[in-house]
């Protein structure tokens, strides 16, 4: 695809689902919780989750009220999983798009509660009682945010990062750990936004393996970044594998091999976006994005 037609559609994309977040994260939350919320969700980011949502829902022609609502729903998940992940008792980081961490600017019992309400949060917004979204639809799109961000998905993949501080993990492991902490949003993203149309099954099983591809590509690249850009570009600490003692593609396979497997698993993604015969010149483009990113 045409770099400025991507460059075009991400920009107004961006533009609508920060203006959805400005008007869904409350200000007015007790004692100021809503400021810990909107300063953890609102300006920053690149937003990849809500751009693989809204471009996986155009693909198929779906319901884009619905999929706009997904989209908020997966970036508060995502931005909730980084106001905990930052916290002293996991990465303990100060540093988060650019600004100090939420617990750094509100206080570490603040950042907590906030993350708690930003994930109750994206279930309010996927559950509008309008009648804006068929319940059916809601259902839907709950079960599979709920999968994706619990034990079997991001919660779980986290616990297993803690527990592997200091320990050599084969690649296997390695894997597994990076699908659930980190591929299983990203592919419920893409998988969300789908549902929000009528895709057949076989093209709903290969968006959700191109998904699944993506979502692993995401976390090889960040462990990737991690040593190769300075702090400043990163919008976060740089260096801090390492300096933790995790175990990442980096320290498991080397930077070289890394990279490989990244352009890979890219590949995959790409091949299955072509079995699923949406033609969908934006998730192709997002898949390259993925993977040509400097933070
Ligand atoms: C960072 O995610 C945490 C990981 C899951 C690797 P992003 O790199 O998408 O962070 P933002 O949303 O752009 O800040
Ligand atoms: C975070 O992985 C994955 C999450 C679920 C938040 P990292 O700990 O590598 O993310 P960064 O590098 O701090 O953004
Ligand atoms: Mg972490
Ligand atoms: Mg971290
Ligand atoms: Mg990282």
């Amino acid at each position: 695809m045409n770099t400025s037609n991507l460059d075009d559609w991400v920009h107004a994309v961006l533009d609508e689902v920060e203006a959805a977040l400005q008007r869904w994260v409350p200000a007015d939350a007790p004692a100021g919780l809503g400021h810990a919320m909107r300063y953890g969700v609102l300006d920053g980011g690149k937003r990849l989750r809500p751009l693989l949502v809204l471009a996986a829902c155009e693909a198929v022609d779906g319901q884009r009220e619905a999929a706009l609502r997904a989209a908020v729903a997966v970036e508060l998940i995502h931005a909730y999983s980084l106001v905990h992940d930052d916290l002293p008792c996991m990465d303990n980081d100060v540093l988060r798009r650019g600004k100090p961490t939420v617990h750094v600017r509100y206080g570490e019992a603040q950042a907590m509660l906030a993350g708690d309400a930003m994930q109750a949060l994206a279930f309010e917004v996927l559950t509008p009682e309008d009648g804006a979204i068929a319940p059916a639809l809601q259902a839907r799109l709950c079960a599979l945010l709920a999968r994706a961000a619990g034990h079997a998905g991001m919660a779980g993949g986290q616990a297993i990062d803690l527990a592997s501080v200091g320990r050599a993990l084969d690649e296997e492991a390695l894997r597994d750990m990076h699908r659930r902490k980190t591929g299983a949003l990203l592919q419920a993203s893409v998988v969300m936004g789908a549902a929000c149309g009528h895709p057949s099954a076989e093209a709903l099983a290969a968006l959700s393996e191109y998904g699944a591809a993506l979502g692993l590509a995401f976390q090889v690249v960040d462990d990737i970044l991690d040593v190769t850009q300075e702090s400043h570009t990163l919008g976060k600490t740089a260096g801090k594998d390492e300096h933790a003692n995790k175990p990442t593609y980096v320290s498991v396979l080397g930077l070289d091999a890394a990279r490989h497997h990244a352009c890979e698993l890219r590949d995959q993604a790409r091949a299955a976006l072509a079995r699923s015969g949406l033609a969908s010149a934006r998730l192709a483009a997002l898949a390259d994005k993925v993977v040509d990113r400097d933070s």
